[in-house]
């Protein structure tokens, strides 16, 4: 049955794919964006009317990067629970990642994973495949198979591939298949036993460190073998400034190389280790500050502002990884690594926006049109009916839509997330601007009262 008809009226549409910026209505039909109208156009009269006066109306949000944990940690998160969180945070379309268990590295477990949201999921989930066998890092998964089964990249996100001839067979595969290899790039020997960025809090708070080289040189290798290999590569989670420098190379070369970029590691430096401001002494050694690649220096974290201002970075993704309470709460060396980042990912963002770093349509864009490319470019946008596009408000494309509100304030409260993840870094901070409402292929997925 086609969802009923939908007229959003009154908004700012705010479409960095068209370059559209202006007051209109929109008109969704049968699950598709029908048509841009003058504000207060004649509608069908079947259709509802959505007030969206004083709000952004922009294209859902696109994560390329989120932890749904199922199969295998359905205590951490399901693939009902972390999809509410998303529709939640804007976000229209998730791509899960295949770190579960058992790892997405057969046919038989991505097909599973879209069964599985196809019952139950609140937005769209694209499954990723894993690189290698069980993640194990020792032998190619069968990545063809895992394309037909409907795979739009590859990805063994949670651990680097440390064997470059490893690297170098995907990325071979991934240009003939023409998915991405999602690579989370980190040398695992510099790492050694680091748990947060080596720098003066490493030092002060007397941990080992991660040193910058050890995402640097691996982002080298694998930026490298792209070159060698023509394969499409995304590089995950970038924090260094080095890490940006190999990028701009890559893409001066005209590689086939895209990169993201966490909102945490957008807002955050590792002195958030330390605890937040006011939480005293005990809140050191703050194991919600801790993920890999680790939170990195100011100088790095302000480097990726201009980057992902500027465009070298296409695309913000969360990195969502709720773990169970049990997990983090734990001495910071033996906790899990990774912080939840759906349902915050948009007030924290405008931070950004709000202090003038950023604008809010570059925002919009690395959040929408920005991650599509990251997924289009190399033809993995697998659904046939999605073929007309994801990220954009173009007439024909999924009704996949997002109402903002870049100025009511709120706090966040994890106890209030539809995640079971409640790991957050930004827990008790007020923010300005709000996702109100969030349409995925024509229906409402998440709404608040204003
Ligand atoms: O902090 C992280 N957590 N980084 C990763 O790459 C994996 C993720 C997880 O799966 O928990």
């Amino acid at each position: 049955m086609s969802p009923r008809p939908i007229i959003v009226r009154g908004g700012r549409l705010l479409d960095p794919s068209q370059g559209l910026d202006r007051l209109s209505d929109l008109l969704l039909l049968d699950g598709k964006v029908a048509a841009v109208l003058a504000p207060g156009a004649t509608a069908p009269p079947e259709a509802e009317a959505m007030d969206a006066r004083g709000l952004i109306v922009a294209p859902g949000f696109i994560d390329l990067h989120v932890h749904l944990r199922e199969p295998g940690y359905e205590q951490k998160e399901t693939i009902a629970t972390g999809t509410l969180a998303a529709v939640r945070g804007g976000f229209t379309t998730v791509l899960a990642m295949a770190n579960t268990n058992p790892a997405a590295d057969s046919a038989a477990v991505i097909a599973w994973v879209r069964d599985r949201a196809e019952a139950g999921a609140a937005c769209r989930v694209l499954p990723v495949g894993s690189v290698t066998v069980g993640q194990q890092g020792k032998e190619l998964a069968p990545l063809a198979e895992l394309a037909e089964a409907g795979a739009v990249a590859f990805s063994d996100d949670g651990q680097p591939i440390s064997d470059p001839n490893l690297l170098r067979a995907a990325l071979d595969h991934a240009r003939a298949l023409q998915r991405p290899i999602l690579a989370h790039c980190e040398d695992t020997d510099l790492v050694g036993e680091g748990v947060m960025n080596e720098g003066p809090v490493a030092t002060h708070l007397g941990l080992p460190g991660i040193p910058d080289a050890a995402e640097d040189s691996a982002v080298a290798e694998a930026i490298a073998l792209a070159a060698f290999t023509a394969g499409p590569l995304h590089l995950c989670h970038l924090s260094t400034r080095g890490s940006l420098a190999l990028l701009r190379i890559a893409k001066e070369q005209g590689l086939p190389v895209s990169a993201e970029v966490t909102p945490h590691h957008l807002l955050l430096t590792d002195e958030r280790v330390l605890g937040q401001a006011g939480a005293g002494s005990l809140a050191r050694y703050d194991t919600h500050a801790k993920m890999r690649p680790p939170l990195r220096s100011e100088a790095d974290r302000q480097a990726l502002v201009a980057a992902l201002r500027e465009g070298l970075i296409d695309a913000i993704a969360t990195d969502h990884a709720p773990h169970a309470p049990e997990d983090k709460e734990c001495e910071f060396a033996v906790a899990a690594n990774g912080v939840v980042g759906l349902e915050t990912a948009f007030g924290v963002l405008m931070r950004l926006v709000h202090e003038g770093a950023l604008d809010l349509t570059t925002l919009v864009e690395r959040l929408t049109a920005g991650p599509a490319r990251v997924i289009a470019r190399s033809g993995g946008m697998v659904p046939s009916d999605l073929a007309s596009g994801l990220g954009t408000l173009q007439l024909g494309a999924p009704a996949d839509v997002v109402l903002l509100d870049p100025e009511a304030e709120w706090t966040v409260d994890p106890a209030t997330f539809a995640s079971k993840g409640r790991n957050t870094p930004f827990a008790g901070w007020r923010l300005r601007g709000r996702v109100v409402t969030t349409i995925v292929g024509g229906e409402t997925a998440f709404t608040i009262k204003r």
